[in-house]
């Protein structure tokens, strides 16, 4: 990582239960984390343990009960309806776990959306959908519907998706889980263009640990709280594991 990194999300003391009295569970207790630029952060742990809970909380998403999550210097947990809508539009590329689809556009129109969003004319939305459809292996399908395409495939539209407004923080909930080796190293790939491009920062949820030598730091969470952080050498570049270690 060079000496230009700086923090760009910071999360402080976020807490956040779900449910009410008897029922009520403390999802994430006192959890700090930052992310910098030029990084790819990977969050592991146990199912359960609130990765999802705590990437909706980065991304805006979630209303959190204490702390706070700056991104970008914007204090998020302090921010409601049009103002973190644009902002998260503008700065925030998503993948969620399910792929959020729209059934009914077709694979070019879906990745179109976030440009639509903020304001860009129809033809260079498409135009720009296509190239990012073709950067993950899907320029021939463009005007397919979502249905048309396997699991993996999908997965690869709602990552082109989260990428073609060059927002400069993405977030992604287990990009790979359906993705094989080939795909996988071609959207590891595009991940790490992203957090080495200026001023951007990748961060992934996962547990798919053919993609571990891709982290630029690795932060374990257990039952609600980061336990571990750990930085890992980039000297060589890193690979996608044909087979799952043990
Ligand atoms: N909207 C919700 N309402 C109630 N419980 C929830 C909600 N979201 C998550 N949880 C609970 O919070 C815990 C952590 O969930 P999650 O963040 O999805 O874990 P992970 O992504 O690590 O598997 C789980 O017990 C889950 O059932
Ligand atoms: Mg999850």
């Amino acid at each position: 990582m060079n000496g230009d990194s700086h923090i760009v999300v910071d999360v402080r003391a976020v807490e956040k239960s779900f449910g009410e009295g008897q029922n009520r569970i403390h999802v994430l207790k006192h959890v700090n984390l930052e992310a910098r630029t030029g990084e790819i952060l990977m969050l592991v742990g146990p199912s359960g343990c609130g990765k999802t809970t705590l990437l909706s909380a980065i991304a805006g998403t979630l209303k959190i009960d204490g702390g706070e999550v700056n991104v970008f210097g914007q204090p998020l947990h302090d921010m409601s309806g049009g103002a973190l809508t644009r902002f998260r539009a503008k700065h925030i590329g998503f993948i969620f776990q399910q792929f959020n689809l729209i059934p009914t556009l077709s694979i070019a129109e879906n990745v179109s959306v976030p440009l639509l969003i903020q304001g860009v004319s129809n033809g260079t939305a498409i135009k720009k959908a296509r190239a990012a459809l073709e950067s993950v292996g899907l320029g021939n399908r463009w005007k397919e519907r979502p249905n048309k395409l396997s699991g993996g495939q999908q997965q690869r539209v709602a990552i082109a998706r989260a990428l073609v407004h060059e927002p400069p923080l993405v977030i992604c909930d287990e990009p790979t889980a359906a993705l094989d080796a080939q795909n996988g190293e071609i959207v590891l790939d595009l991940f790490r263009g992203v957090a080495r491009s200026p001023d951007r920062a990748v961060i992934i949820v996962t547990h798919d640990n053919r993609i571990f030598s891709y982290a630029d730091r690795i932060a374990k969470m257990d039952d609600g709280e980061i336990i571990e952080v750990h930085e890992q050498s980039q000297d060589v570049k890193p690979h996608f594991e044909h087979e799952a270690a043990h």
